[in-house]
């Protein structure tokens, strides 16, 4: 919060799903009080699933519209997103890593982690040098997140994801990670080398992360 309020144009780093959502809601709060503005902010979400639009209640510009942006002084010229119905996949992608290169890149990227230790949507087996690309969604990614949808049939089966290099040159890391299904992974990171198998596994060679993790997810080490 301080960092919005003492940088200049500060660039986020943003993440959906669950685990982020009291961040967010805390924001709001701060924002509501007074205590901060998001004028000068730029943000880049990590994710978006392809061939949904960004009104689908599933999109995750829809998820950061409500869970955020709308309820702030953002200006939305500064908020980026993937767009999953771009035209050209390929080069939406090359687009997002320029933009992200002409803010100056991330300086706080506020991560999660998939079941399958997944960060952003690179999945096991990514490459560590990748940067912003198409992926294809790992099944156990597309029955963790049918949840949001109406059936498992109605997941995206690919997504456009910032890549695991994009992550890495983020100038800080803010990982979190809560709830019993993510001790597996937990675990994993603490004993296993760092592997493309567990993309987590390389944020362990990040210089500046912070990782806020809750008893569920830390329960299979104890
Ligand atoms: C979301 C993202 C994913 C999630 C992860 C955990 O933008 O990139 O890596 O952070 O799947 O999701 P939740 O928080 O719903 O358990």
């Amino acid at each position: 919060m301080d960092r919005m309020n003492m940088q200049e144009n500060p660039v986020l780093g943003l993440a959906t799903g669950s685990t982020p959502e009291g961040i967010y809601q805390g924001f709001i709060q701060e924002y509501n009080k007074g205590k901060v503005s998001f004028k000068n902010v730029t943000t880049f979400n990590l994710d978006e699933y392809t061939g949904l639009k960004k009104d689908d209640p599933n999109s995750y510009c829809y998820f950061m519209n409500e869970k955020l942006l709308r309820h702030i002084d953002i200006a939305m010229e500064r908020v980026h997103i993937p767009s999953g119905t771009a035209v050209d996949l390929k080069s939406e992608c090359l687009k997002y890593e320029r933009a992200i290169e002409r803010a100056g890149g991330i300086d706080i990227q506020v991560l999660g982690i998939g079941e399958n230790g997944h960060i952003g949507f690179n999945e096991p087996g990514a490459s560590f040098s990748s940067r912003t690309h198409v992926v294809d969604l790992a099944d156990s990614t597309i029955q963790a997140n049918s949840r949001f949808f109406k059936s498992v049939d109605e997941v995206p089966k690919q997504a456009i994801s910032m890549g695991i290099q994009t992550i890495m040159d983020s100038k800080e890391i803010l990982l979190l990670i809560s709830g019993e299904a993510k001790a597996d992974a937990v675990a994993k990171l603490l004993e296993e080398e760092v592997s493309e198998d567990l993309p987590a596994s390389i944020l362990k060679k990040h210089a500046n992360i912070t990782v806020i993790i809750d008893e569920a997810a830390f329960k299979g080490t104890l």
